[in-house]
C-alpha cells in the first residue's frame, strides 16, 4: 500500500509514524508512507493557502487551486482521496479494514475552518473525522488513520490473532479486562478463573467482563 498524506504539516503526521510497528511496516515495505506540504502547490508569490470566506464568516479556509494541484499531481487510477474533517463521516475499526484492501490512499488534511467544497465535490471520494471533536488541523488525524489501517495490512502484526480477537473486531463489545504477573500485586490479585487453565470457562468469563466493561464505558455499543 502507499500512502500520501497532504497537509501544512507534514512532521506532526509523519511524527507518530515513525516509531515502532509502522516504522517497521514501512521498512519492510509493507507501505510507504510520504507527506506532502500544500504550500508546495500554491502558486501566487505568497505562496497562500487559504483566504477568507465568501459571503462572510469567522476565520480562513484552504483555497482550492493548490488542493487541485497536488492532488492531481499524485493521484491515479488506483487511489482514493480521503479528507480529515469533523464533519466527515466518523472513521471506525470497520472503515479501517475497508481502507486496508486499498493500493493507494491520498490523506487532504483540514485547517483554519476546512477546505473550499469545490475540493469535497469534485475531488474528494471520502470525509473522515476521527471524533466529534475539533483538533486544530487534520494531520494528526491523518495519523491516527493511518496507523489504524497500516496495523491491518497484512504481515506488519506480528501476531495475526492480535487484530482479530481485539475490542471492535465485534464491534459491538469491548475487550474483557486483561492481566499478567505477577499473580498478587500489592494485595491484588489475578482473577482465579484465568489461572484454572479451564478454556470455556475462562472464554465465558471473558464473555461476561466484556460485557459489563462496555456497559460501563460504551453503553451505546449495547444499544445498536
Ligand atoms: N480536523 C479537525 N478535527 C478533526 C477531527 N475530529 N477528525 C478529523 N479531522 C479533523
Amino acid at each position: 500500500m502507499k500512502i500520501d498524506i497532504i497537509t501544512l504539516f507534514p512532521e506532526v503526521a509523519l511524527g507518530p509514524l515513525r516509531e515502532s510497528i509502522i516504522k517497521r511496516a514501512q521498512e519492510s515495505g509493507a507501505v510507504t508512507i510520504k507527506a506532502h506540504n500544500l504550500r508546495d502547490w500554491a502558486s501566487d508569490k505568497h505562496r497562500r493557502t487559504d483566504d477568507y470566506l465568501c459571503g462572510g464568516g469567522q476565520g480562513m479556509l484552504l483555497k482550492p487551486e493548490p488542493i487541485f494541484a497536488a492532488v492531481e499531481a499524485l493521484k491515479t487510477d488506483e487511489s482514493r482521496v480521503l479528507l480529515m474533517t469533523p464533519q466527515g463521516q466518523v472513521f471506525k475499526q470497520a472503515v479501517a479494514r475497508r481502507m486496508a484492501q486499498e493500493k493507494h490512499l491520498i490523506i487532504l488534511c483540514g485547517h483554519y475552518e476546512g477546505v473550499d467544497h469545490r475540493v469535497i465535490d469534485h475531488l474528494v471520494d471520502e470525509e473522515l473525522s476521527i471524533g466529534d471533536y475539533v483538533l486544530t488541523n487534520g494531520a494528526v488525524a491523518a495519523a491516527v488513520v493511518s496507523d489504524a489501517i497500516v496495523r491491518l495490512l497484512p504481515g506488519v502484526l506480528g501476531d495475526e490473532r492480535s487484530s482479530q480477537e481485539e475490542s471492535f473486531s465485534d464491534p459491538s463489545l469491548l475487550e474483557a479486562p486483561a492481566y499478567t504477573k505477577p499473580i498478587e500485586f500489592r494485595g491484588m490479585v489475578v482473577p482465579e478463573v484465568l489461572l484454572s487453565g479451564h478454556h470455556s470457562k475462562i472464554m465465558e468469563w471473558k464473555r461476561v467482563e466484556a460485557i459489563n466493561r462496555t456497559r460501563k464505558n460504551r453503553p451505546d455499543l449495547l444499544d445498536e
